[in-house]
Order: C-alpha cells, then structure tokens, then sequence
C-alpha cells in the first residue's frame, strides 16, 4: 500500500507514519528527516537546504522531487511506503504521479490530519526526539515514562529541531497555504482524500487511520 500524510506543520504526520511503520511495515519517507540528514552531513545540498528550511520556506521541487524518486527504488519500499511531508506542492504532486505510473503502481489513499491551528505552536515548540533513535516525544503530550530516558533505546540526549520556535512556524504554516493546500482538491477529485480528526489524541487519530485503511486496502 502506498500512502500519503497531509496537513500543516505539528498535524502529527510523523508520528502516526512511524505508528503504520510498527502496524504495517510501510517504510516512513520524511523529506523532512531526509533534508535534515543531508543538512547534518555538511553536503553541498545540506548547506543549501539549511538556509530555506530555518526561514520555514519550502526547498525547491527539483531537490525533493530527485530525493524521492531515488529513495522510492530502494528494495524496503517493495511492500509499501507511507509519504510524510510530500508532496507540498502541485508540481511535486504531479511529478509523484508520473514517477509511481513509471515505475509501475499508484497512490492508494490520501490521510488529511485536520486541526486547529491555534494548537500547532504549542505542539511543536514542546516537541523534542531522542537524539540516538529519533523517538518523538513531547514536553506536555508525550514525556518520557522515565523523565530523561528514551523508552524505546535508554539515551538520555534529546534533540529540539532548528526551526520548532514560534516565528518559523509562522512561516511553515503560511507555505502549507500558499504552496501546500492547494494540492487537496487535486486529490479529491481523484477520489483519494480521506479527512481525519488531528485534534483527537494520538491513539484515537491511529485509530481512525486504521479504519481509512480498513476501505481503502487494494
Ligand atoms: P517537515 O519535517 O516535514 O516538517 P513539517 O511539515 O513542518 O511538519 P512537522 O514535522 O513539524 O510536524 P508533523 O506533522 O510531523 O508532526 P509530529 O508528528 O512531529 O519539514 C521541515 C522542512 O523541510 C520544511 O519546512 C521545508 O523547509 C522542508 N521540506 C520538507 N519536505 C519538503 C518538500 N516536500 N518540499 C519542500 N520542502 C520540504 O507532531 C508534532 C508534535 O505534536 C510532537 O511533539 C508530537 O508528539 C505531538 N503530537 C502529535 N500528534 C498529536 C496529537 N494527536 N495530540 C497531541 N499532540 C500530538
Ligand atoms: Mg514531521
């Protein structure tokens, strides 16, 4: 199955693609996770990405497009992938289509996570990840069950993202209007959009996805 995660920063894209990882082994594709890795290997790519994303702009299509149809190829995608983060734009949308018909398949459903955006700074400026294993967590929401220990690897190093503070946010909230949301009716009119409640708690929100997936399964 192939799936992709829409909504605004802080929708909870990533945390429910790493729960229909554990569900469902389908891969978690972060173009987020992706363009932080290549920002902390210091490649060319890194330094210039680094730039746009802590001014919370989108990096260009070219980039992300060549990102994905790189990754998509790699032998864990074979049994299914969950996109977290794209597409963001309309050219981004239509250049996943042309790559999956290429490539011999198709986008299975598409997960809207709708909230309320007075939540969304609240909810990512408290959000913080183990620096060894990536496990989300959150200063109100999701703490630790042993405060400073990770639960799923024992670290005690956590990380808090360059662009989680409250003037970037704006910024990323107003590209997901501009440039992102626009690419929703695309969907809709092919039938693929499925609205889930972003503002119900995470076990609810994996909840409801499960039923999506209970419709849509090929
Ligand atoms: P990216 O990493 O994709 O960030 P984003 O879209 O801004 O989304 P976030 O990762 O902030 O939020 P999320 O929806 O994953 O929420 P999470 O599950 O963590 O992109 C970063 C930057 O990279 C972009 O600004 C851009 O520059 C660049 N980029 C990436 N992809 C690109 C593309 N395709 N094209 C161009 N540029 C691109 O949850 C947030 C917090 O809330 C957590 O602390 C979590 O614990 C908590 N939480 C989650 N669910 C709930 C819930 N139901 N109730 C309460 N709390 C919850
Ligand atoms: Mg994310």
């Amino acid at each position: 199955m192939k799936l992709i995660l829409l909504g605004p920063p802080g929708a909870g894209k990533g945390t429910q693609a790493k729960r229909l990882y554990d569900r469902h082994k389908l891969v978690q594709l972060s173009t987020g996770d992706m363009l932080r890795a290549e920002v902390a290997s210091g490649s060319e790519l890194g330094k210039e990405a680094k730039r746009v994303m802590e001014a919370g702009q989108l990096v260009s299509d070219e980039i992300v497009i060549n990102i994905i149809d790189k990754r998509i190829d790699a032998p864990d995608c074979k049994s299914g992938f969950v996109l977290d983060g794209f597409p963001r734009t309309e050219k981004q949308a239509i250049a996943l289509d042309e790559m999956l018909t290429r490539k011999g398949g198709k986008i299975d459903g598409v997960i809207e996570l709708a909230v309320d955006e007075d939540a969304l700074v609240e909810r990512i400026s408290g959000r913080f990840a183990c620096a060894k294993c990536g496990a989300g967590y959150h200063d109100k929401f999701q703490r630790p069950k042993k405060e400073g220990v990770c639960d799923v690897c024992g670290s005690t190093e956590f990380t808090r993202r360059k662009d989680d503070n409250a003037e970037t946010v704006k910024a990323r909230l107003k590209a997901y209007h501009e440039q992102t949301a626009p690419i929703l009716p695309y969907y809709r009119k092919k039938g693929l959009l499925q609205r889930v409640d972003g503002m119900a708690d995470p076990d609810a929100v994996t909840q409801e996805i499960e039923r999506v997936l209970s419709r849509i399964r090929p």
